[in-house]
């Protein structure tokens, strides 16, 4: 049995689907899921499949973030798999962050998060994976520290997740370095872009498809004995 067949029932809820590697995610996602429901915030999603639904979501919102989960109570939908890819980025340094900057980057990329999965829990099915997208800057630090902290907020709290009593729940933090034709990293400048290239032992930044290919797999239950852990794809720039 194909591991297609085996998972052709399996829904998936992908937040952050309109990132720039959410069709890639999505995509992916689909050789092991029946149906992937894709979240977008302040847009849509630019890509369209038969098998892709769109919702719309504002994690960092407890009213948007309760239209999410009724819609998913109301169709009975049971999710196999949670894949948040969602992220904000002031991009500023400690002395130039205000305090709105400060607790939006905290809302999107940690605690409204944390309280999202908190609301899904009763939704998820049995042995459910729950990959969380923080990034290298959660254990390395970043020129951006709010950034940075809040990246590294999320791995504790899969941590917890992964020995939450009464749950039966595979969760799984990954760390990406810079990854190429995405939008965090197009925002840099062509001297930080350099010497992020620079720092990659192997010559090489992480492509949107081959971090999708590793998110799908994730989530086969193969892996499920990587609950907890912490998984760094940054080609060696940071060991
Ligand atoms: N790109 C990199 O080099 C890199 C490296 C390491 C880690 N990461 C992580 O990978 C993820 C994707 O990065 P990216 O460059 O593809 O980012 P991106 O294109 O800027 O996408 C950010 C995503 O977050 C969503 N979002 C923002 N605020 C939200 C809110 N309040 N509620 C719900 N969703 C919200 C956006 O939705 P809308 O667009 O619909 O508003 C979008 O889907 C992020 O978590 C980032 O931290 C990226």
């Amino acid at each position: 049995m194909t591991d297609s067949t085996h998972n052709e029932n399996k829904v998936a809820l992908v937040i952050g689907a309109s990132s720039s590697i959410g069709e890639a995610v999505c995509t992916a996602m689909l050789g092991a899921h029946k149906k992937v429901i894709g979240s977008y915030h302040s847009g849509s999603l630019d890509f369209e499949h038969p098998d892709i639904d769109p919702i719309r979501l504002d994690i960092a919102d407890a009213e948007s973030r309760g239209r999410c989960v009724a819609s998913l109570k109301e169709h009975q939908i049971r999710l196999d798999s949670l894949v948040i890819l969602s992220g904000a980025i002031a991009g500023c340094s400690l002395s130039e962050y205000n305090d709105d900057q400060a607790n939006r980057t905290a809302a999107v990329n940690f605690v409204g998060q944390g309280l999202m999965i908190r609301d899904l829990l009763p939704h998820l099915a049995k042995s459910a994976t729950v990959i969380l997208v923080s990034s290298i800057a959660a254990e390395r630090g970043s020129f951006d520290p709010f950034y940075a902290a809040s990246k590294g907020a999320m791995i504790p709290f899969a941590k917890s997740l992964a020995t939450l009593k009464g749950q039966d729940i595979t969760a799984i933090t990954i760390l990406p370095g810079p990854i190429e034709n995405s939008t965090m990293f197009g925002d840099m400048s062509s001297e930080t872009q350099q010497s992020h290239r620079q720092q990659a032992p192997r010559g090489r930044l992480l492509q949107p498809h081959e971090l999708a290919k590793v998110i799908s797999d994730m989530c086969q239950p193969h892996w499920r004995h990587a609950n907890g852990a912490v998984i760094r794809l940054n080609g060696g720039a940071y060991v």
